[in-house]
C-alpha cells in the first residue's frame, strides 16, 4: 500500500486560486500515473463542479451527515483525464496507471446550512465521519495523494480539513495580501497544526508576469517567470517568510488568458506547453521532495 499524502489548500481571503491549483495539480499528479482523491471542502462556496461537471450519486455532505457510503459519493474522473493523456503523451508514453477521483459538495443551501447550522453533538460526529472519509478513501483506493480544496479564514470546515492534512499551503494572491490575516492564521492555526507534525507552506500565486498569447507559447518548453516588479513580489514573500516562519513552496505567475477565460478549465491537461502547466508541474516536483 502506498502511503498516502494529504494536501489541503486554504488561504486567509477568497479568490487567491486554491480551486484553480488543487484542480490543476490533483489532474496532472493523475496523469503522471498517480491515484488521487481530490475533494471539495469549501463547504461554503463548493466550485470544483464547474472544472468536472460530472455529476456525483451522492455528495461529501450526504456522507459528512451518515447517509452515503465513500463510494457513493467518490466520482471516477479518470476518462477526463485519458482523454488528454493519449492526445498529448506521444511516444506510446501513455502511464495508465493513473486514477482520479472527485468528491463534491452539494450547492444546495440547504445542504449548506445542515452542515453549518448543526448542534454540538451533530458537529462532532460530522467531523468523525470526516476522519473516516480520510481514513476509507486511503484503505479502500490505494490513493498516493488526498488534495483538498477549502474555504478561505478560519471556519469549522477549513480547520478540520487542515487538521486532517500532511501538508497545507496557505495560497496568497499577489497584490492582495493581508498580511496581517495571513499571520494570525499561521500563528493561531497553523503553527498548533505544525507543532504536531504538520508541513505548512506558503504559496504565492498571481504574482506579476507574462500576458503572453497562447500562439506564443503553444509546444515550448520555456517557462516564462515574472519580470515586471519581480523584485516586489520577492520583498513580500521575504516578509511572510519572516513573520511566519514558513517556507515559500511555488511562486506561481498572474496569466491573463486564466484570468480572463469565460469558463474555467483544467489548463494543465488542455494546454500542456502553457507556462501555468510548468508552474504547477513545479509544484508537484516540490510536494513530492518536500511533502
Ligand atoms: N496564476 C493565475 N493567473 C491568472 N488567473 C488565475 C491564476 N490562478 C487563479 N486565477 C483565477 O483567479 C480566479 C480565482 O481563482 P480560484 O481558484 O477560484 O480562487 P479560490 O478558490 O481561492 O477562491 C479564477 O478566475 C482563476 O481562473
Ligand atoms: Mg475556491
Amino acid at each position: 500500500m502506498p502511503t498516502t499524502k494529504c494536501v489541503a489548500f486554504h488561504s486567509y481571503k477568497g479568490g487567491t486560486g486554491k480551486t484553480t491549483i488543487a484542480a490543476n495539480c490533483a489532474a496532472l499528479l493523475a496523469k503522471k500515473g498517480f491515484k488521487v482523491a481530490l475533494l471539495d471542502l469549501d463547504v461554503y462556496a463548493p466550485s470544483l463542479y464547474t472544472y468536472f461537471g460530472s455529476e456525483p450519486r451522492k455528495w461529501l455532505n450526504d456522507y459528512l451527515l451518515g447517509d452515503a457510503a465513500v463510494e457513493d459519493v467518490m466520482t471516477d474522473v479518470t476518462e477526463t483525464v485519458r482523454e488528454y493523456t493519449r492526445k498529448y503523451d506521444a511516444g506510446g508514453r501513455v502511464q495508465d496507471g493513473g486514477r482520479l477521483w472527485l468528491g463534491f459538495c452539494s450547492m444546495r443551501k440547504e445542504e449548506v446550512y445542515k452542515l453549518d447550522s448543526s448542534t454540538a453533538e451533530s458537529s462532532k460526529s460530522q467531523l468523525r465521519r470526516f476522519i473516516l472519509l480520510r481514513e476509507q478513501l486511503i484503505s479502500n483506493y490505494d490513493l498516493d495523494y488526498i488534495i483538498i480544496d477549502t474555504s478561505p479564514g478560519i471556519r469549522y470546515w477549513s480547520i478540520n480539513a487542515l487538521a486532517v492534512a500532511d501538508a497545507l499551503f496557505l495560497t496568497l494572491k499577489m497584490g492582495d495580501i493581508d498580511i496581517e490575516g495571513t499571520n494570525k492564521l499561521a500563528s493561531e492555526i497553523y503553527s498548533s497544526l505544525t507543532k504536531y507534525g504538520t508541513r505548512s507552506f506558503l504559496l504565492l500565486n498571481r504574482v506579476a508576469g507574462y500576458c503572453v498569447p497562447e500562439a506564443h507559447f503553444a509546444g515550448s518548453d520555456d517557462v516564462r517567470m515574472a519580470v515586471t516588479e519581480e523584485g516586489d513580489s520577492a520583498d513580500i514573500a521575504g516578509v511572510l517568510a519572516g513573520k511566519t516562519g514558513m517556507e515559500v513552496i511555488s511562486s506561481i505567475p498572474c496569466y491573463c488568458d486564466i484570468q480572463f477565460s469565460r469558463k474555467e478549465f483544467l489548463t494543465a491537461l488542455v494546454q500542456p506547453g502553457h507556462p501555468f502547466t510548468k508552474q504547477v508541474e513545479r509544484l508537484i516536483e516540490a510536494v513530492q521532495i518536500k511533502v
